[in-house]
């Protein structure tokens, strides 16, 4: 595939943070690969399609070939999980802005357009008791699929193609990403505050009210704030909360 070209040349080249590229044309999961392949390096797992694409709350991420999945695995990750939540929506968040400046995050770390999704980072651990040994971050982006056409998807996701009308390829938007990722990564401690007031600036749907989903319970109220640590506050008939996990309807 001419896309591994460049991306490899980039791996073997110029990366700091990964050493080495796995592509697969068809696969379950990247994030499931990631944690069968037994690498010490940090690496990269790409894939065509993937036949069981997991999202959060162990959903379905559907993946047919054309849109983009991949998944990194990293060991003993540097900074907390927060912080990689904060990080990856930012790098994504700006690789995608380049080509419209009218996409936002959803907290914690969808990429919308008009309140319909492009793109979505699915972080998984690995702990060796309560130390965080290694970490999975799963990207899938949708590039070409025409959710119009789809009665299921066609209010709640859209792709790249259809808000530019381009076909923009795969291998830019990945090294792009893959640059701007490390780029952060490697220098944390001296983007982290920059990190948090870019990741606080673009959450959607602040003083809006919403419906957010908790542990099965249904919470309508108003997103108030982002604190520092990426948790959210919200504001109910009965009180002001903070959370760290959850989702926004
Ligand atoms: C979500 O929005 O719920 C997260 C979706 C994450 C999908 C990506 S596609 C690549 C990687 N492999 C998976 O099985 N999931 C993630």
């Amino acid at each position: 595939m001419k896309t591994l070209f460049k991306i490899n040349h980039y791996i073997k080249h110029s990366s700091l943070l990964f050493k080495d590229i796995y592509f697969f044309k068809s696969i379950d999961s990247t994030n499931n690969q990631c944690f069968k392949i037994k690498n010490k390096n940090n690496f990269i797992i790409l894939a065509g399609r993937q036949s069981q694409g997991r999202g959060r709350y162990s959903r379905k991420w559907s993946s047919p070939y054309g849109n983009l999945y991949f998944s990194f695995f990293i060991h003993k990750p540097a900074i907390d999980y927060n912080e990689i939540v904060m990080l990856t929506s930012i790098a994504l968040l700006e690789v995608l802005k380049k080509f419209n400046r009218k996409l936002y995050l959803k907290w914690p770390n969808d990429i919308i357009y008009k309140n319909k999704k492009i793109s979505g980072i699915l972080i998984e651990r690995e702990f060796k008791g309560n130390i965080l040994k290694s970490l999975v971050v799963g990207i899938g982006i949708n590039l070409f699929t025409d959710f119009q056409k789809i009665l299921h998807f066609k209010d709640t996701a859209i792709s790249l193609k259809d808000i530019t009308r381009k076909n923009i390829e795969k291998e830019i938007i990945m090294i792009n990403f893959l640059k701007l990722f490390e780029k952060y990564y490697n220098c944390f401690s001296d983007w982290k505050k920059v990190i948090i007031k870019k990741y606080m600036k673009n959450i959607s749907g602040k003083n809006k009210k919403i419906h957010f989903k908790i542990a099965g319970n249904l919470i309508k109220g108003k997103l108030k704030k982002v604190n520092h640590d990426g948790s959210i506050v919200i504001k109910s008939l009965r009180q002001e909360a903070t959370y760290s996990f959850g989702e926004i309807l």
